[in-house]
């Protein structure tokens, strides 16, 4: 593997209150900003650091996925997302985040094999769905029924065996469409629809959602490359909160399943994932061109929550590389859907426009982001706004088990815990009820 570890550059000398100096060791990744090494800080001078929201803190070292906000880039395993997008498939993708090279034809096939034969869920998982109403969140579904896997997999919990830890990745990667299908089916009062073999992964996806036991149903192969494309985009993307959130949670030594489950949670918020479905409820909410002046100006009046969604990202400063990708996949999948007047559509390039032209957003490098286009695209599919990211959620497992399992193999893994600056009362005595 193309993978140079870290070495240490040079040393930072950091003055202290007290007039005292400590050397604070440089350490130097492949590329990137290098880091100043304060993990004996504490330690060796009695100060934490203070960094909420972790705008400046490496919270580990990995191999994956490289971002340079700055420039645009995203890479995977040292391989341009544009190129992977274009030339590759979600499978191989998991097995490059997985294994760290791209698969010879052999290890592809293994690979696939073992996906294809762990799509099927335990039937007794069905009860889970039956329990929830119909008009249950799909995120909550997918929450609850993610967690429960490690009820059924027994012999893939133990985290010190390579062996089992490759099962709960494969387990984890081949379940999600379906455990995400049949909570689409489910809202929708259908019969669930059993994986098949023969398919694709995305092919197999969009037939256990879009099909019914009653007719025929072809898969669209356009339809089928847009998903796999929309797959590999959200695929791994560094240390977003979802991500940390796996580690964290799996730092513990909790099992893999207990720990995507936590990945969905925090994927679920609209300032994370949650940002495609809100996409498309704010143009909804905005409904014709002449009232996007009206939300701009809400956008940036600080007094007013709201924030136009689909723009702004904490690491792209420049563009999103995704969200290039995406607007093409989208102009693509309108074309062979035959929809050339999407009123959304066409309200969504002229809010684009307009923001990127507003020296609001140009002077704060508020660009659009993935989920801007992904909530038009998906719209398009056929797939109802609160599916929106559950398919986040479904593609971003090869980057969480991928990350855990990183994390797992780090021989100086240990439990995440930061610190706090402490601002509440300092010690009082109690006092009784009737004395307050
Ligand atoms: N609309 C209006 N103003 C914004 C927006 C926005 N979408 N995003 C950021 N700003 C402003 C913000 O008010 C602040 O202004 P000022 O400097 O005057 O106080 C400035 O831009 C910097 O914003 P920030 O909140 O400090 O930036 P952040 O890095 O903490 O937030 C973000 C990043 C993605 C949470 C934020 O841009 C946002 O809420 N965007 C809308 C939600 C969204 O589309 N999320 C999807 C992210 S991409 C997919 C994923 O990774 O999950």
């Amino acid at each position: 593997m193309n993978n140079v570890s870290k070495i240490e550059a040079q040393k930072a000398v950091l003055t202290l209150p007290n007039g005292q100096t400590h050397e604070l060791p440089v350490l130097q990744g492949s590329t990137g900003p290098d880091v100043l090494d304060i993990r004996k800080l504490y330690a060796e001078t009695g100060y934490f650091t203070y960094d909420p929201g972790y705008t400046s803190t490496a919270s580990c070292e990995s191999g994956l996925t490289f971002i340079d906000g700055e420039q645009g880039v995203l890479s995977h395993r040292g391989y341009a997302i544009e190129e992977l997008a274009e030339k590759s498939t979600y499978l191989e993708v998991c097995y490059l985040l997985l294994y760290g090279e791209l698969p010879t034809q052999a290890q592809f096939d293994e690979f696939d094999g073992h996906i294809t034969n762990h799509s099927l869920v335990h039937e007794q998982l069905l009860y889970f769905y039956r329990g929830f109403r119909r008009d249950a969140h799909p995120m909550s579904i997918m929450v609850g029924v993610v967690g429960a896997l490690s009820a059924f997999y027994h012999d893939s919990l133990d985290i010190d065996d390579p062996v089992q830890r490759r099962l709960a990745a494969y387990r984890l990667i081949a379940k999600l469409p379906t455990l995400a299908a049949m909570a689409y089916k489910y809202s929708l009062g259908h019969p669930f629809v059993y994986p098949k073999n023969e398919m694709s992964y995305a092919e197999n996806f969009l037939n256990m959602t879009f099909s019914l036991p009653t007719e025929p149903y072809e898969v669209n192969p356009v339809l089928a490359r847009a998903m796999d494309r929309i797959l590999i985009l959200h695929a791994d993307h560094e240390q977003n909160a979802s991500t940390s959130t796996v580690r964290l949670a799996g730092s513990s030594r909790a099992n893999p399943f207990a720990c995507v489950a936590s990945g969905i949670a925090s994927l679920w918020g609209p300032a994370h994932g949650g940002a495609n479905e809100a996409v498309l409820t704010m143009l909804n909410q905005i409904g014709t061109a002449d009232r996007i002046p009206e939300f701009i100006a809400r956008a940036k009046d600080k007094d007013d929550p709201f924030r136009l969604m689909g723009f702004g990202h904490r690491v792209y400063k420049n563009y999103d590389p995704r969200a290039q990708v995406m607007r093409e996949t989208c102009h693509e999948v309108l074309e062979e859907l035959g929809i050339t007047q999407e009123p959304l559509l066409d309200l969504a390039m002229q809010l684009e426009r307009i923001a990127l032209e507003d020296p609001y957003f140009v002077d704060r490098k508020l660009f659009p982001n993935v989920d801007f286009y992904s909530g038009i695209i998906l719209k398009a599919m056929g797939f109802p706004t609160s599916m929106f990211t559950v398919l986040f959620a479904m593609s971003r497992t090869a980057g969480w088990i991928a990350q855990w399992k990183e994390m797992i193999q780090e021989p100086t893994q240990k439990i995440g815990r930061p610190r706090q600056l402490y601002i509440g009362p300092t010690e009082r005595s109690y006092v009784p009820m009737d004395k307050r």
